[in-house]
């Protein structure tokens, strides 16, 4: 899993263009404080509150945005499907259960296929790291790629969704820690978020979760590390907890549900050892009564649905400021 340090200093160099603007999404590594905030301050102003028609213009008329989905999703999908949508773009989704990619087809030929449809917008989410950086170095000039969820490596458009939500209740992000619990190891929302919330300067990032899947040593540089999640909740503005990857681990790491909730899952006793005001959050898909019980995921204090409010946002500010050509 080391390895993964690599695609990311791939990606961070392909997806710059000459000039050093950003073409492609594909790592939060490397982007500035101002770009960062560029892009959150844009998607603050496609938020709309519960009720309320969501925001249109006009911004990706006449781009073809193809989403080409070769993992399961269902936030991530519809959000990009619908914020290319409100920006007025062409939108295709591909089955990647009945594409060509079934019969043997390479994803570079699958790419130069919607290349030569005159789609110019291209999001993908894999389940092998470095694809979408191998795609970048192949498509024409004219094309941006965004990754949609990379294996275990990087999941940018989420790490700032998440990171808006948080500013929106917690705008002093240098004064607030943030508690991240769960499977660490094969997240890669924990590892955009926590790149994203480091570049912002946030006070204190905690991890914890079982040894077994918590990051290697030389990942998450500066965070404090926990087994005992009644230590590590204590006092925090901010938790967010993650889906155990079964997908992601060999049966024998897999651990038991029950067992796990009771040492590691986010319950109504846990969150009052937070500050009285922290806010909840978890990326989804939830396992309900593993990682966290009914009464939080429902509860005051999660933003969770939230969350899934600013995904659309923040991907209409990412497809809006990448496709300008100029
Ligand atoms: C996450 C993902 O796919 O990485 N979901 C999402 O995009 N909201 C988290 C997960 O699958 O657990």
């Amino acid at each position: 899993m080391n390895a993964s340090i690599n695609y990311i200093e791939l990606s961070k160099s392909v997806q710059r263009d000459a000039n050093n603007r950003l073409k492609h999404l594909i790592t939060l590594e490397g982007l500035s404080r101002d770009e960062i905030i560029e892009l959150l301050d844009l998607a603050q102003l496609y938020v709309r509150r519960p009720g309320e028609l969501p925001a249109r213009d006009r911004s990706l008329s006449g781009h073809t945005v193809a989403n080409l989905f070769f993992e399961p999703s269902t936030r991530t999908r519809v959000s990009f499907e619908l914020a290319a949508m409100r920006l007025g773009a062409d939108v295709v989704n591909l089955d990647m259960q009945t594409s060509s990619r079934v019969k043997g087809e390479t994803v570079l030929d699958t790419i130069y296929t919607l290349q030569a449809m005159h789609a110019d917008i291209l999001v993908m989410r894999d389940s092998e790291p470095g694809l979408p950086a191998h795609v970048a170095q192949h498509v024409a000039p004219h094309i941006n790629i965004l990754n949609a969820g990379e294996a275990h490596v990087s999941h940018p458009t989420q790490g700032l969704l998440d990171t808006l939500t948080i500013r929106q209740h917690k705008p002093d992000i240098k004064n607030i820690s943030i508690l991240i619990v769960g499977d660490l190891m094969h997240s890669r929302v924990a590892r955009s978020t926590w790149s994203a919330l480091t570049t912002l300067g946030i006070g204190e990032v905690r991890i914890a979760g079982p040894e077994h899947l918590l990051p290697p040593a030389n990942e998450f540089y500066g965070a404090i590390r926990y087994t005992d999640v009644n230590k590590a909740i204590k006092d925090v503005d901010v938790v967010m907890t993650l889906r155990i990857q079964k997908e992601r681990m060999a049966s024998a790491h897999i651990p038991d549900d029950n067992a796990y909730c009771r040492e590691f899952g986010l319950t109504s006793a846990r969150v009052k050892l937070a500050r009285p005001d922290a806010i909840v959050m978890h990326p989804a898909p939830m396992n309900r009564g593993v990682e966290i019980t009914d009464e939080v995921a429902d509860g005051k204090q999660s933003v969770i649905q939230q969350q899934v409010t600013n995904g659309v946002a923040i991907r209409m500010a990412v497809l809006t400021q990448l496709s300008r050509k100029n």
